[in-house]
């Protein structure tokens, strides 16, 4: 709350998704619920501290509204669930998860102070302390090391902070969840299954950490194309399963800032299944 916001991320036209072609709005920002129906539950309000914790676009209306499309309309998925949460932060979306009815969660989050951010956070608004842990290292090297047992994967703004997709997948595969959850920034209306190449800086709070193979404090990383992330799914056994429903939040709260990104289609919010349950969202 009364932060910065980041230039260029203000809510495009006040509501209006502007992921048009040729004037129609595009498949993915099409409103699927009645109007009034999807209103944001201001889910953060009753959790504050994740305001303050985090510096990466830790915005209210930004915040509230991604819990909506993530967790409120995937509720069913979370009942019960030993979660997984793939670069877990200051643990907003832990807490989100065990909110929702998750029964338990593991973080990985790469930065230190961040882990300690979570576990402050979470003993803060969650009673039973067994029901989370989290671990502080690369996810890669983590999942590569720990015996994880999980039944949904949550892998949130995580996707273009690597280009190491096949490892990360095939990890991901090892675990066989029955769901993952991807919230990503994506190569906007690309046709093809294409990744944009970007640096990331490895001292920034939201960027990649370095790694074994960084060099100079950058870390070469990717924004892939929703095709990309489909072919991503598809080469470990999983499908797209549905999209959030962003039409009709950035319909229905018209005076969100910061989730411009959602409306430009340069963001998108997906669930995967296992390919032989998919309903196959084209
Ligand atoms: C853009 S933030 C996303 C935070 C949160 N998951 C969300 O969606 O709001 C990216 C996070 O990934 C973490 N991160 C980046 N590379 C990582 C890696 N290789 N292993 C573990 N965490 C990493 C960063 O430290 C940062 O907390």
């Amino acid at each position: 709350m009364g932060r910065k916001r980041q230039p260029g991320k203000q809510m495009a036209a006040q509501g209006q998704p502007q992921g048009q072609q040729g004037g129609q709005v595009h498949e993915l920002l099409r409103p699927r619920r009645p109007v009034g129906t999807a209103r944001s539950s201001h889910f953060f309000d009753g959790f504050p501290r994740f305001y303050e914790t985090s510096h990466t676009t830790a915005f209210r209306d930004r915040l509230n509204l991604r819990y909506d499309a993530i967790f409120a309309e995937n509720r069913a998925i979370f009942e019960g669930a030993r979660v997984l949460d793939i670069a877990s932060h200051d643990g907003r979306w832990s807490l989100a998860a065990l909110e929702t009815g998750a029964k338990s969660v593991v973080g990985i989050e790469g930065k230190a102070d961040l882990v300690e951010h979570a576990n402050a956070n979470l003993a803060a608004y969650v009673e039973d302390d067994s029901r989370y842990t989290f671990y502080a290292g690369d996810v890669l090297d983590v999942l590569a090391r720990e015996k994880i047992d999980v039944d949904v994967v949550m892998c949130l703004g995580f996707l273009y902070h690597t280009l190491r997709y096949n490892e990360l997948m095939w990890r991901i595969r090892q675990l066989n969840p029955r769901k993952v959850i991807i919230d990503t920034q994506v190569h906007p209306r690309a046709k093809g299954p294409f990744v944009r190449m970007v640096l990331d800086k490895a001292g920034m709070q939201r960027d990649a950490i370095a790694d074994d193979y960084s060099y100079g404090g950058l870390v070469l990383v990717g924004h892939p194309s929703v095709p990309a992330v489909r072919m991503m799914a598809k080469a470990y056994g999983y499908e797209v399963e549905s999209f959030s429903d962003w039409g009709s939040l950035l319909r229905d709260n018209p005076t969100a800032s910061d989730v411009g990104d959602y409306g430009d289609l340069s963001r998108v919010t997906l669930v995967l299944t296992p390919a032989e349950e998919g309903a196959g969202a084209a």
